[in-house]
């Protein structure tokens, strides 16, 4: 086969037009001629030397477009990226295809925007991920994230580890070994399963204490992470402390500081120093702004001067990492996480379920702002773990026909959720000693009224909740979702696609794929080798021990079946039994 290159069409495509020429001058003069009959055997022989040679340049033709259309960037070819580069990948934990279409709904009716309005996620679909994990059709988002991580499948619990429990490199390990700088944004704790799985390897995601040291560096490969900002500072913190989790005495602040290098900050005035440049962004830096979560979005924008946004750490993040590559050949990774999507599919609470939404579009939007502007070449890919909730645009309340609408206007009408109002309700039903019908009083109008938006509670569901207001919260997001005729039909995860969305640079993902792929994705477009991060990774943990988990391994004991079925209730102590 010929060189693309040579100039096939430029020197014969011109003889092609004179044997054309001459076919047709020969064509006139055998129709149209008798004069030339003397002519003929010369003519019939210019015609089949012409044709001959019409035939051949028409094949070359065929074969030259042929190899031309594959030279063009098209979706069965894939896209090559080269140069100095930035990738953010943002994970919407628990939020399916249902949960936009909710959200998108509900911001038309509250900002009162026409029924074409649609999120910035919307105009950035790409197409959708598969995430069945090895063990199970429905995943959690630790075999979830181990899929985006190290771009293989697991079972359900494990952090970055394989079906045969030996740890697989991630893709932040390996961008870090490549020399990119490299960060973790979440607002749940930066121990769950989801940032875990970038840096650090366990058996099983309830490890957070193991999981909290080794993200600081404490594991084999030392410290790979430039920036952390999230919650979980209770596995951070000595159990001597109050506000630990911990079950041991170590203090992971202190270890990350004195071993590691790390800059600590805990607080959002700090936070607002580095916000507003007031205090230089000295990397590696971690900033831990709750105990466990950051509180859902509808109750966090009325503490807004306690914690930050997830726009406002991504923000802080990406001109951060932006700093300190602004000198290198390379740029940075950073993982975004809008984590309690999945806590509100947990708890069932569509209104919080549209405020982490919104807020994570907003963030979304944010970072393809910051691409635009960048002088960098970067790329953002954006997609979930799994959906949580089986939640449903729509509700059949009784067994007459169902009704064709759902309402918007009960969840605009919600100012808290479920799970604060639950939190705020045992904290206080104790000491307020009301009895009775005081008591149920006090429990419309404090918290169902006042929090709920909802004027009609009957006496029965107002029971309910003085019975059991241990799982109240459960109470409280089921009386708004019949309200708004919105269905769930679990409270833990469901197996439906998940979309993908990007920004140019990722048409490598458009259409339907395994949640491997997008794995595969992110090292594809660094240019990285995870798989020597994997060897890395297992010869280091031959000489690479830690005290306290000596017999079990750096990372951490073996779980039994019943083991990863507990952790498959993960949540359960976040809201209690489902009632
Ligand atoms: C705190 O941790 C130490 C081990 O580091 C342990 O001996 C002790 O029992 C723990 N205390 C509590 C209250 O859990
Ligand atoms: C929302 O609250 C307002 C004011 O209390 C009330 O009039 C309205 O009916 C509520 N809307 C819905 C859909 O419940
Ligand atoms: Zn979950």
């Amino acid at each position: 086969m010929p060189p693309a290159n040579e100039p096939l069409f430029t020197s014969e495509g011109r003889s092609s037009i004179h044997s054309e020429e001459r076919a047709a001058q020969e064509d006139d003069a055998l129709l149209g001629n008798q004069r030339r009959r003397s002519n003929t055997t010369r003519g019939v022989f210019w015609r089949e030397i012409g044709l001959f040679t019409w035939a051949i340049l028409a094949t070359v033709a065929v074969i030259v477009l042929a190899i031309l259309l594959k030279c063009q960037p098209s979706q069965n070819k894939p896209e090559k990226h080269t140069g100095k580069r930035n990738l953010v990948f943002m994970v919407s934990d628990g939020m399916g295809p249902a949960s936009l279409s909710l959200t998108r709904s509900f911001r038309q009716y509250q900002n009162g925007l026409p029924i074409d309005d649609v999120l910035v996620l919307d105009e950035h679909f790409i197409g959708s991920s598969r995430t069945r994990s090895s063990n199970s059709l429905v995943t959690d988002s630790a075999a979830g994230a181990t899929a985006f991580s190290c771009g293989k499948k697991s079972y359900n619990g494990a952090i970055s580890i394989l079906p045969d429990h030996t740890p697989c490199g991630t893709v932040l390990e390996a961008a870090k070994r490549a020399g990119y700088m490299t960060g973790l944004v979440v607002t749940t704790s930066l121990t769950d399963a989801t940032p875990a799985c970038f840096a650090s390897h366990a058996n099983i995601r309830s490890e957070e204490d193991l999981i909290a040291q080794q993200e600081v560096g404490h594991y084999p490969l030392g410290r790979v992470v430039d920036l952390m900002f999230g919650g979980g500072r209770c596995h951070f913190l000595p159990n001597t402390t109050s506000g630990s989790c911990r079950a041991d005495n170590q203090d992971i602040t202190k270890l990350a500081q004195d071993e590691y290098g790390w800059n600590y900050i805990d607080n959002r005035q700090d936070f607002d120093d580095i916000k507003a440049g007031g205090a230089a962004v000295k990397l590696p830096l971690l900033g831990l702004f709750a105990d466990y979560n950051i509180p859902f979005e509808i109750d966090r924008r009325n503490m807004d001067d306690v914690y930050p946004s997830l726009e406002e750490m991504a923000q802080v993040a990406l001109k951060a990492l932006e700093a300190a590559t602004q000198d290198s050949d390379k740029g940075f990774f950073l993982m975004i996480e809008g984590s309690r999507i999945d806590h509100a599919g947990h708890g069932n609470d569509p209104a919080a379920q549209v405020h982490e939404v919104m807020a994570y579009d907003r963030a979304f939007g944010s970072v393809v702002e910051f691409l635009e502007k960048s002088h960098v070449d970067g790329v953002l890919v954006a997609t979930s773990d799994h959906e949580t909730g089986g939640l449903a645009t729509a509700r059949q309340l009784d067994a007459h026909y169902p009704e064709y609408l759902w309402y918007p206007g009960v969840l605009a009408n919600v100012s808290s959720s479920a799970e604060y109002l639950a939190r705020r309700l045992n904290s206080e039903i104790d000491s307020n000693l009301l009895e009775g019908d005081k008591l149920k009083n006090w429990i419309n109008e404090e918290f169902v009224k006042n929090g709920l938006g909802i004027l009609d509670a009957s006496d029965d569901e107002l029971q309910l909740i003085i019975d059991q207001p241990k799982v109240s919260a459960y109470y409280f997001a089921d009386m708004v979702s019949r309200r708004a005729q919105i269905g769930w039909s679990t409270h833990g995860h469901s197996a439906v696609d998940v979309n993908i969305y990007g920004t140019a640079g990722s048409s490598n993902l458009r259409g339907n794929h395994e949640n491997t792929n997008v794995g595969e994705f992110l090292r594809e477009y660094l240019d990285v080798d995870v798989d020597a991060v994997t060897k890395e990774l297992i010869k280091g943990s031959k000489s690479f021990n830690i005290a306290d988990t000596e017999e079990a391994g750096w990372t951490g004991r073996i779980p039994s079946e019943e083991d990863l079925q507990s952790v498959l209730r993960y949540h359960e102590e976040l809201y209690g039994k489902a009632p």
